[in-house]
């Protein structure tokens, strides 16, 4: 065995071993749960534009663009821009023409005038509208094409996020991705979203658990969740097995 092949060997069996940490599992999710009352997760920006993530995520998100070289990647969910600006980067990067489809039912005009004077801008197109309704998903459908990376971040209700993963799945191909956000709300104290229309019993996760019963063509990319530990997609990150 070369000395890449025993690095990778050692790291499978480091993932094995925090995949079977159910202390650690617990004791991140209660980090989590501490940071959420802080807004931990906006407190960063990619390339001078907030982005709501945490950071482990963001490099997840990136090993999955490169090793997968979307031509697109469809987001739901827009808020400021950031996760925009940060698989914009990422195409940028990658070379080549590839683009990022954002969808939100509301595109503030401080939000949108900032994105469109981001140096990244030509690798960003944005439909303001119900991520969920069939004309949008038919006007996103029609503009992308080759290989799709999809990631859901919009309303998190269980009804919603089934719908989205209804209409977006479709675009992913075999080695491609799925990546469902806020799946952690499941594992979260109730008490965080008192105020919200999601909480236990009603998040991504339940809808992800009901989509993959029915569709064989994705399953839980598991090590990827084991490796990050602090993720707001555990069972979030699908990977397609078939076209
Ligand atoms: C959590 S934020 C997105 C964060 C962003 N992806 C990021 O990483 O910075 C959720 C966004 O979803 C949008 N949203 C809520 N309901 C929606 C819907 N039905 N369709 C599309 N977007 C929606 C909100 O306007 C909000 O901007």
């Amino acid at each position: 065995m070369d000395s890449l092949e025993q690095f990778e060997a050692d790291k499978r069996s480091r993932v094995a071993g925090l995949a079977d940490d159910s202390e650690l599992r617990r004791q991140s999710r209660e980090w989590m749960a501490a940071s959420a009352p802080h807004g931990y997760t906006y407190n960063f920006e990619w390339l001078g534009v907030p982005v709501i993530q945490f950071p482990q995520d963001l490099v997840a998100l990136q090993e999955v663009i490169w090793r997968t070289r979307p031509d697109w990647i469809v987001e739901t969910g827009v808020a400021h821009g950031g996760s925009l600006v940060f698989s914009a980067s990422m195409l940028e990067l990658l070379g080549g023409e590839g683009k990022v489809l954002g969808i939100d039912i509301d595109i503030r005009e401080h939000n949108r005038k900032r994105l469109e004077a981001h140096p990244l801008f030509h690798r960003i197109e944005l439909i303001e509208g119900n991520a969920a309704s069939d004309d949008v998903a038919a006007r996103a459908t029609g503009m992308v094409n080759g290989r799709v990376l999809v990631i859901l971040d919009s309303n998190h209700t269980h009804k919603h996020v089934l719908r989205e993963l209804q209409l977006y799945s479709p675009l992913v191909k075999a080695d491609g991705y799925l990546v469902v956000f806020d799946t952690s709300i499941e594992e979260a104290p109730d008490e965080l979203f008192n105020d919200k229309p999601w909480g236990r019993g009603n998040n991504p996760m339940t809808a992800v658990r009901e989509f993959l019963e029915g569709n064989p063509r994705f399953e839980v990319d598991t090590d990827i969740e084991a490796r990050l530990q602090i993720t707001v997609a555990p069972s979030g990150w699908l990977r397609c097995v078939a076209d």
